[in-house]
């Protein structure tokens, strides 16, 4: 089913209301849904829904939450975000981190107990687009394999930077530290699609192709990407007070219970460096000199990284709107809350 922009975002929102979500909650997470599903990142868009919403509906988001900014310094603060809405709080928090980093030069904010926020460029989008750059890191639950291990310990811990460009192109590297988001496999099986042998193992460490069969992901280059889920989760849980490791909550456990997540925001003004104007040209000369580089074989062109998103949502809304599974489609047009579709489940929703 193709949707227009409004027409997702608005049976997003009515649903996250449905379930008990607060209207100006509901519209923040469903304009963040939407960004992610029209940017091709069908990982963290209407798939998940249903999920939130069963939680909202079990007191698993706080959905009054009492949110609480706290400068620990002049250029550090920490976002109390009382286990309410992980899309609201990081607005929130990146929009206070932004105003500090014009005050300050720059800003690190720990977002402390929030629930799931989603695709993290979005937040580090909006502080390009106030001419920042800013880096975000987050904390899932955890589903992947250290480097030679057997057992999931750290989640899909992702990073994410943005910049601006003296043009309308903007920057966004955003990406999970396993070679797949968790979401890819669920949408894969929401498709019923088979995945690539390089995404994820079973309970022995073999590689699946079944998205269904899946125990556990891999990090991204092995020892490396490892050590950048490490990095991850010291900014996000070990530096904010919060569960780390293999102690952050499963999405699945318990879906009345707040999560108590951590996410970290770093945002830099770039005017006390070289100054704005010379950034925001440096980055149009550097985005200018990779797209006209040649191409290898195989590739069309040298992107930039967030290019092929936009060109995504382009196509999308040029060619009838964001693709959206049937399933979901019926399951947000319909007035249901399912009470048991994730609730004390494993990892995986089983
Ligand atoms: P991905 O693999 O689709 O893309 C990763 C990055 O690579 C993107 O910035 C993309 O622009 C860039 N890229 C891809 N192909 C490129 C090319 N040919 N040239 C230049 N750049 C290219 O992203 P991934 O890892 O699947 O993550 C998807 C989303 O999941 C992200 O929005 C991430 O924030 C979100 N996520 C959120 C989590 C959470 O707990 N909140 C956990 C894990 C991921």
């Amino acid at each position: 089913m193709k949707l227009s922009h409004e027409n997702l975002k608005g049976l997003m929102k009515h649903k996250l209301m449905r379930a008990g979500l607060k209207e100006d909650h509901a519209d923040k997470t469903a304009e963040i849904l939407t960004w992610s599903d029209e940017r091709g990142y069908h990982s963290h868009g209407a798939v998940r829904v249903e999920y939130y919403a069963e939680r909202i509906a079990k007191g698993g988001i706080t959905v009054d939450p009492k949110f609480e900014w706290k400068e620990t310094g002049p250029c550090s603060a920490v976002f109390e975000g009382d286990n309410g809405c992980g899309y609201v709080a990081s607005v929130l928090a990146i929009e206070k981190a932004i105003e500090m980093a014009k005050t300050s030069g720059i800003a690190v904010v720990g977002i402390r107990n929030i629930s799931h926020s989603g695709s993290i460029g979005y937040y580090t989008e909006m502080a390009a687009k106030k001419n920042m750059v800013a880096i975000a890191f987050c904390q899932p639950d955890p589903m992947a394999v250290p480097c030679g291990g057997t057992e999931p310990y750290y989640g899909t811990n992702p990073i994410s930077f943005a910049a601006p460009t003296a043009d309308d192109r903007t920057v966004v590297f955003d990406m999970a530290t396993t070679v797949q988001a968790w979401g890819k496999i669920l949408d894969k099986r929401s498709r019923h699609e088979a995945i690539p042998d390089t995404w994820a193992v079973d309970e022995k460490g073999k590689p699946v192709t079944d998205p269904n069969l899946v125990n556990a992901l891999v990090p991204i280059e092995g020892a490396k990407g490892y050590g950048l889920m490490m990095m991850v989760d010291i900014f996000c849980g070990v530096l904010l007070g919060v569960p780390f490791g293999k102690h952050v909550s499963s999405m699945y456990h318990d879906l009345s219970k707040g999560r108590e997540l951590g996410q970290m925001f770093i945002v830099m003004d770039p005017s006390r460096f070289v100054g704005v104007d010379a950034f925001k040209a440096s980055m149009s000369q550097s985005l200018d000199e990779l797209g006209e580089m040649p191409a290898a074989e195989g590739f069309g062109k040298v992107y930039y990284p967030g290019e092929r998103a936009v060109m995504r949502r382009d196509k999308a809304y040029a060619t009838g709107g964001v693709e959206i599974v049937d399933e979901i489609y019926e399951y947000l047009k319909s007035d249901d809350i399912h009470f048991d579709k994730y609730d004390h489940k494993n990892r995986f929703a089983e």
